[in-house]
């Protein structure tokens, strides 16, 4: 079936948006904690994998497509390869029930779902997944209606009764909602929707005609600075202590499905375990540029615990069905790359041997599960081609050469990309075709159109004695990232959206997060640059910041940082300090715009948590990015 998507009035709904007044952008708290601040809480140590309903059913769903969906993860052999979750989206409810205010599920479609007492419960189907060695996932909307309520209008599955059953999101009920599902029902995973506080203005047409109560937004899509970020991360706060509260064992995944608004790449890591970095994934390549970028230079806001979510796969849909192998395999490696969670979105029951081979690649899929957890880094990056280096446990390094473009591409790989002696032998294995490549200093390798290739590598890494610290971006936390001026993100591909064909202007540059921090590179994308001397290696971030950096038993620190040239600083000056597990290990004099390198070194044996403070002399004025060139933990 279609959702009428087409009737979405996006643009009368945003254009009467009655916000709150505008709140301060970003507090950024430089005082050492001596911890990680990242959300450890939950179970997502490693990026979730499974199946969710959404890209191939939408909202007409039912507990025979769940499970037949489940019988093909085990059957497949996908299960052992670690698609764990099944998901079921928008779509499963019937309604609230007033008396009681318990959530009520619909058993025309979900049959198991009806008790002998009359009542409904998830438990008949979450045994049954948990008996099958699966894990079972449920979704909410954070406002009291869902996305299907407000934009898929008139389905048949939207919920029924009264104005007020019809109040089915967690809006008023976070904890009578989390706990019936997790601790009745036993669900393991929720994914949080938030477009019951998008739409629902009074002039709203399913409002103004009394279909749904108006709710003030609290987020305006096009606009961060309308946002009211603050109420936002509440709700979503509420939402982890209700998941805590009612999972002692600490037994759940809580996914925030808020499409890259309200600043989300700030907060969200130290509140969820994955975070929607933008709208809808479509089954259309340019649909698929735009999700990737989204996530692709969030690479220091991802790490065990909380994930950046670029959307659920579409491998076996559109551009990346059986006729499209190419294109499936470089959706499916950019996502492993990039650490993203591995939701398959397709109907199973139609999967070739093909297409579950592609999801099956145990050797991709274990770059997407390797234990450093460290997303990949870019190392090249136009709007052609781009290549991406993932550090491995191990110390290899996952090198994925990606051909955006529709024509063949002649490409570069140099051994230094991957941060290797251009003097020494580099062994690739190809992950797709299973051979050995064997180079020094560079190699040229072809690329079909829309292709990717991606190779597990070895060699002789430059920095013999240690890591550097943009090889880890698992491992740093911008706990801080100083950035106070809030501005959308100009580098992502702008791919036609999912549900609005051509109407309206096209896609607008959207999510916050532009100037954010990032690893081998400055926070606007430029080379790391101090006084004229260019890094290839080191982190780029806003002044009045701090980063967080785990210490896995190096000895040392050492750094050469400045203001970086792509800044203009003024007058202001910054202090470099160090803080080894919250105490003050060594700092530089206050440094200025066209000053050389600062050398910095600390000892660092035994500490666990190292801390890395810009720290401007005065607040104010526009943001200035500074380098923590060449910053890396040692050994002596
Ligand atoms: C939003 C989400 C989708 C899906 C639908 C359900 O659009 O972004 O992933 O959950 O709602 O209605």
């Amino acid at each position: 079936m279609t959702i009428a998507r087409s009737h979405r009035p996006f643009w009368s709904a945003l254009a009467s948006l009655a916000l709150a007044a505008p709140v301060p952008a970003v507090a950024n708290d430089l005082a050492p904690t001596g911890e990680w601040s990242a959300n450890q809480a939950g179970q997502a140590n490693l990026p979730p994998m499974g199946w969710n309903s959404w890209n191939a059913f939408h909202i007409d769903i039912d507990e025979e497509k769940v499970m037949a969906s489940a019988r093909i993860i085990v059957e497949s052999g996908l299960a052992s390869k670690g698609y764990r979750f099944v998901n079921i989206d928008d779509g499963w409810w019937l309604k609230r029930n007033l008396a009681d205010g318990r959530m009520v599920v619909r058993t025309s479609t979900f049959p198991s779902a009806a008790l002998q007492n009359g009542s409904t419960s998830f438990r008949p189907l979450t045994d049954r997944l948990h008996i099958m060695g699966l894990k079972a996932g449920i979704y909410s909307d954070i406002g009291r209606n869902s996305c299907g309520q407000i934009y898929g209008y008139g389905a048949k599955t939207n919920p029924e009764g009264t104005q007020a059953e019809r109040e089915v999101g967690l809006y008023g009920h976070i904890d009578q909602d989390i706990s019936l599902y997790f601790k009745e029902w036993g669900f393991d995973y929720i994914k949080v929707d938030g477009c019951g506080i998008r739409a629902l203005t009074p002039s709203y047409p399913l409002v103004a005609n009394g279909t749904y109560r108006a709710l003030t937004p609290l987020i305006d899509f096009d606009s961060t600075n309308r946002t009211n970020i603050p109420a936002v991360r509440g709700l979503y706060e509420e939402v982890a202590e209700a998941l805590h509260r009612h999972n002692p064992d600490g037994q759940y995944t809580f996914s925030l499905c808020i499409w890259g608004s309200a600043n989300v790449r700030n907060w969200a890591p130290k509140v969820g375990n994955l975070w929607r970095t933008s709208e809808d994934i479509s089954p259309r390549w340019d649909r698929m540029l735009h999700n990737l970028d989204s996530s692709a230079r969030r690479e220091l806001y991802a790490q065990p615990g909380s994930w950046n979510d670029p959307d659920m796969l579409f491998i076996g849909t559109g551009d990346f069905d059986a006729d499209h192998p190419v294109e499936a395999r470089s959706h499916f490696t950019m996502w492993a790359m990039l650490n993203a969670p591995l939701m398959i979105g397709f109907e199973l029951r139609k999967a070739t041997p093909e297409q579950l081979a592609i999801l099956g690649n145990g050797d991709v899929i274990a770059l997407n599960q390797d234990p450093g957890g460290h997303q990949a880094v870019l190392a090249y990056d136009t709007d052609a081609m781009q290549i991406y280096i993932k550090t491995l446990a191990s110390g290899e390094k996952a090198v994925a050469l990606f051909n955006r473009t529709n024509d063949p591409i002649r490409a570069n790989l140099t051994a230094a990309q991957m941060k290797f002696m251009n003097d020494h032998e580099v062994k690739l294995t190809d992950l797709w075709a299973g051979n050995e490549v064997r180079f020094t200093g560079e190699t040229e390798l072809e690329l079909a159109p829309r292709q990717t290739l991606v190779f597990r590598a070895s060699g002789k890494r430059q920095l013999a004695q240690g890591m550097y610290l943009s090889e880890l971006p698992g491992n740093v936390f911008p706990a801080a990232d100083g950035v106070t001026s809030l501005q959308h993100d100009p580098l992502i591909h702008r791919g036609m959206g999912p549900w609005t064909g051509t109407r309206g202007g096209g896609e607008r540059p959207r999510y916050a997060g532009w100037g954010g921090a990032r690893a081998d590179s400055s926070p606007w994308g430029e080379i790391l640059s101090i006084s004229g001397r260019k890094f290839a290696s080191g982190l780029g971030v806003m002044a009045n910041s701090r980063l967080e950096v785990r210490n896995i038993g190096f000895s040392r620190l050492a750094a050469e940082v400045g203001l970086d040239d792509s800044g203009s600083a003024g007058a202001r000056r910054v202090r470099f300090e160090v803080y080894g597990d919250g105490k003050l290990l060594t700092r530089t004099g206050w440094v200025k715009a066209g000053d050389t390198p600062h050398a910095i070194e600390a000892s660092v044996t035994g500490i666990k948590i190292v801390e890395l403070v810009a720290r401007a002399d005065k607040d104010g004025g526009p943001d200035f990015p500074v380098t923590w060139g060449e910053v890396a933990l040692l050994d002596e």
